[in-house]
């Protein structure tokens, strides 16, 4: 591993001119030093991360080289969903989080569970439930899945995108049948079920400053007054040229931060209106920099994820017709510029 990862830094050495000093940090927020990490982690002593999927970590071998070279972090982009593991009810289908488990634990990977409690990737059996009965699979689900990996899962992403753009409360099955407490529900079932994991509420379009944040931030400081177990704030990082970048991204982080726990940038990833041309990657490159150097900037921002790694592979064309090219690396694993500039080469 030693050699790869010399390899790894002697390839992209000489396209590096110099590392920021805020990529540099402490190196106090590993729970174990990162033994696995690639060219990209021997800047930053954040968890570096990406979305994986099973299917192209078992198919294609070029796939799995890079990630394991450059990332010391995994999240299942789809393997640990409701509707993956539990499609129909009682019958479960863990091969996909159990490959990407053992993955992570054969190369020494730390592992981002995705997600417990999501109105998306739902199953239709779970949304018809009646209230009564959706609490009680509500609870065996979290008891289930989190209970299985207990203790292999650094942080898992317990309640996923419960708010509206207006910060309201966004109209989930779990919203309407059982009340706001659900949030506080879920992260104290997660917690019995794994007492170690970091328990985190995640979202998109809370990078900046804005009511869905604002909201976020409320949620979290009342979770945190009424005791229950949170412990960080993910920020997905969906971002797109075709928008403004988010204003007051370090203002946001160190809010959370400061009040008391962890944040991590769960999911970046920048859409390019196509076609692609240079100038569109330099301001890809300068909306994952900026991030980046956000997170950088405040102590307990500790993870940095991007939603997959290659354009090769990405949820963004299926969803957003016309934009792609959101990823670090190219569809043939070659970095873009937004991978050097996480090195601080503008
Ligand atoms: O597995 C089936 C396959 O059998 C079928 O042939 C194919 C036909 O469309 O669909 C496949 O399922 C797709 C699945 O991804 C696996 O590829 C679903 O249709 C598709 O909806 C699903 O999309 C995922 C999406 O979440 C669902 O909302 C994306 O891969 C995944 O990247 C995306 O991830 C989310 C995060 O979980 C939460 N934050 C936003 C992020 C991006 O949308």
């Amino acid at each position: 591993m030693r050699t790869r990862l010399a390899a790894g830094i002697a390839a992209v050495v000489m396209l590096v001119q110099a590392v920021p000093a805020s990529a540099v940090g402490p190196g106090h927020h590993h729970p174990e030093p990162p033994h696995h990490g690639g060219p990209l982690h021997s800047k930053t002593n954040r968890w570096v991360g990406s979305a994986v999927a099973a299917q192209h970590l078992s198919a294609e071998a070029d796939y799995k080289k890079v990630l394991t070279r450059e990332f010391d972090s995994v999240t299942p982009e789809n393997e640990m969903k409701w509707g993956t593991v539990e499609a129909v009810r009682g019958q479960y289908d863990w091969s996909g989080a159990d490959a990407i488990v053992d993955y992570a634990k054969k190369t020494g990977k730390s592992i981002r569970g995705h997600t417990l409690i999501w109105h998306s990737q739902l199953p239709d059996w779970v949304a018809d439930l009646e209230a009564a009965e959706l609490k009680s699979v509500v609870r065996k689900h979290i008891a289930d899945e989190a209970g299985r990996y207990r203790g292999k899962i650094r942080a898992w992403d317990v309640v996923n995108e419960a708010f509206n753009e207006d910060g309201t409360r966004r109209e989930t099955v779990f919203q309407t049948k059982l009340g706001d407490d659900y949030i506080a529900d879920a992260f104290r079932l997660a917690h019995a079920a794994d007492p170690k994991a970091k328990l985190y509420i995640n979202d998109y379009n809370i990078e900046g400053l804005n009511p869905k944040s604002d909201a976020t931030y409320e949620l979290v400081k009342s979770l945190k007054r009424k005791g229950v177990p949170i412990h960080g704030v993910g920020i997905q990082g969906h971002l797109s040229l075709m928008y403004d970048f988010p204003q007051g991204v370090k203002e946001n982080i160190k809010r959370f931060a400061d009040l008391g726990v962890d944040v991590a940038i769960t999911e970046m990833d920048v859409r390019i209106p196509l076609p692609v041309t240079p100038e569109k990657l330099k301001a890809q490159a300068d909306y994952f920099g900026n991030v980046w150097d956000a997170c950088h900037a405040v102590k307990r921002c500790v993870e940095f994820t991007t939603w997959g790694f290659t354009d090769r592979h990405s949820w963004v064309p299926d969803v957003f017709p016309g934009e792609d090219a959101a990823c670090l690396f190219d569809e043939n694993l070659k970095p873009k510029p937004a991978y050097f500039r996480l090195y601080g080469k503008k």
